[in-house]
């Protein structure tokens, strides 16, 4: 699959296809390019809130001016701007130019954001196709003139996009291509190939650590569970103690014997989601060299159905001691997630982040615009979370974790039962997890935007990779503070 590639124009006049980026107010600059009556024109049509401008050069190149709107926050320009490159995209495709050069002329430069959008709009995923170029609508090369994006910039951009789209490929792949041992497998070549550590226990480790909710998913299934443990340490790093994002790995769930409605099942191939995004976010933070401590670690395993299979009623002995009474063998993540969390607690973490497609009930609550964040971090920590959910329109909502939710989880047989009443699941599921943790921790529901039925803006349809660009800002303005 041919993806795009951002970088800066080559030095010398261009005989590239341009992409002029404009603003209402600032049109006289658009006068190396255009003649004066072209920009009258432009002016016209603008004043009647036309935006995109198509102009034919010597030699066919076709000469494009963007007129973006302004806005007066900062965040919904950017937005805004990455709406607008993914707009760009159809007429692109439909002039068949597949690359350009891009020229900023606005006050407020809005270059990365715009070609951002449009990136990650031209995703697809046609690996499966026999014929995949009679599919293929591909966009080729993005070149920043100097006016548009330093190549520092350029650079850290095009490896991030590269995160979201390979945590996309990820969740797009079937079940029938992508068992807990693919999912290993990418940990250890992308640790290996970038520079960051990483290391799978296998099913005898885990089992040696009684990692029981693991283990208790996985039960029914020939794929043996795997527990993927990366780190990305690098010696200027700006945190004394680790920040660990934990990511829900599963690669496929049935529900397990509480089985799940046909209707909509193949939709589950996307439950490891969440750690797509960890593997994901921890290769572009390698790759970019952001002075961060992190570890990564993903709990992998599918929730299939077979005699071994643990069934509803059972209690089971979690990795930190707990017994857990499973009356929903779908409740699964949680289960497993737990484990991690217990896990995380021998690095005395300064931050644990995980990411989960947890619940149906985030989905019916929030739709598919929000993550459910909830957990016991800091208002600090809260608070810029938020703001880079702004940044990156990875936006989120905060929903309470009060102890009266957690009454649902008594069991009169065990420690904890694994389900609620069936109100306010996300937050059930956030008090069964919160259980585990002993340090401050935010939990991210991605089960609403992480898988997309049809297309979004520039979330391309599928698996959305939602959470990469969000946690990669976070961490950038986390190593600087
Ligand atoms: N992976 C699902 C949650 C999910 C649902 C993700 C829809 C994406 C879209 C999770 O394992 C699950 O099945 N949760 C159950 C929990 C319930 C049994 C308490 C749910 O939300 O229905
Ligand atoms: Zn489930
Ligand atoms: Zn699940």
């Amino acid at each position: 699959m041919k993806r795009v590639q951002l970088a800066v124009a080559p030095d010398g006049p261009t005989k590239d296809h341009q992409l002029i980026l404009s603003e209402k107010a600032g049109l006289t600059r658009l006068s190396p390019w255009l003649t004066d009556a072209e920009t009258a024109y432009v002016e016209q049509a603008v004043a009647r809130d036309a935006q995109r401008f198509f102009f034919i050069r010597p030699e066919g190149k076709l000469l494009t001016v963007h007129v973006l709107k302004v806005q007066s926050n900062l965040q919904l320009a950017l937005e805004e701007a990455r709406l607008a490159g993914n707009e760009m995209l159809r007429e692109l495709r439909h002039h068949k130019i597949d690359g350009f050069t891009l020229y900023n002329t606005c006050e407020d430069n809005r270059s990365l954001a715009y070609a951002e959008g449009m990136a990650l709009g031209s995703y697809q995923f046609l690996k499966y196709y026999t014929n995949p170029e009679k599919k293929e609508k591909a966009l080729r090369t993005i070149h920043f003139d100097a006016s548009a994006a330093s190549s520092a910039d350029v650079l850290e951009l095009q490896i991030l996009l590269e995160a979201v789209f390979f945590a996309r490929d990820m969740v797009n792949e079937p079940h029938s291509h992508f068992k807990a041992h693919h999912l290993a497998e990418a940990v250890r070549d992308t640790a290996f190939r970038y520079g960051f550590t990483a290391e799978v226990l296998e099913k005898d480790k885990i089992e040696s650590l009684n990692m029981g909710g693991l283990l208790a998913v996985s039960r029914a299934s020939a794929a043996p569970p795997k527990f993927c443990i990366m780190e990305w340490k690098p010696s200027d790093a700006r945190n004394a103690k680790p920040l660990v994002l934990v990511g829900k790995g599963v690669v496929y769930d049935t529900g397990g014997l509480s089985i799940k409605p046909s209707e909509g099942m193949d939709y589950m191939k996307c439950d490891m989601a969440g750690g797509a995004t960890v593997l994901a976010v921890c290769m572009a933070a390698a790759r970019n060299r952001l002075p961060v401590h992190i570890i990564g670690l993903i709990p992998v395993c599918d929730n299939l159905i077979s005699e071994n299979a643990i069934v509803p009623g059972d209690v089971i002995r979690m990795y930190s001691g707990t017994t857990v009474e499973v009356l929903n063998t779908d409740a699964e993540g949680r289960l497993l997630l737990a484990d991690a969390l217990h896990y995380a607690k021998q690095y005395q973490p300064e931050l644990v982040l995980d990411l989960a497609t947890l619940t149906g009930a985030a989905v019916r609550a929030l739709g598919n615009h929000v993550i459910c964040v909830m957990g016991t971090a800091g208002d600090e920590v809260k608070k810029q979370l938020e703001e880079s959910g702004w940044n990156t329109y990875e936006r989120m909502v905060e929903l309470p974790l009060w102890k009266e939710f957690g009454e649902e989880l008594k069991s009169n047989i065990a420690d904890l039962r694994n389900v609620g009443s069936g109100n306010a699941g996300m937050i059930t599921a956030g008090k069964f997890l919160e259980h585990f943790t002993d340090y401050p921790w935010l939990h991210l529901d991605i089960a609403g935007p992480a898988y997309l039925r049809t297309a979004n803006g520039y979330r391309t349809k599928d698996g959305t990779g939602v959470g990469v660009r969000l946690l990669y800002d976070f961490l950038k303005k986390y190593a600087k503070n």
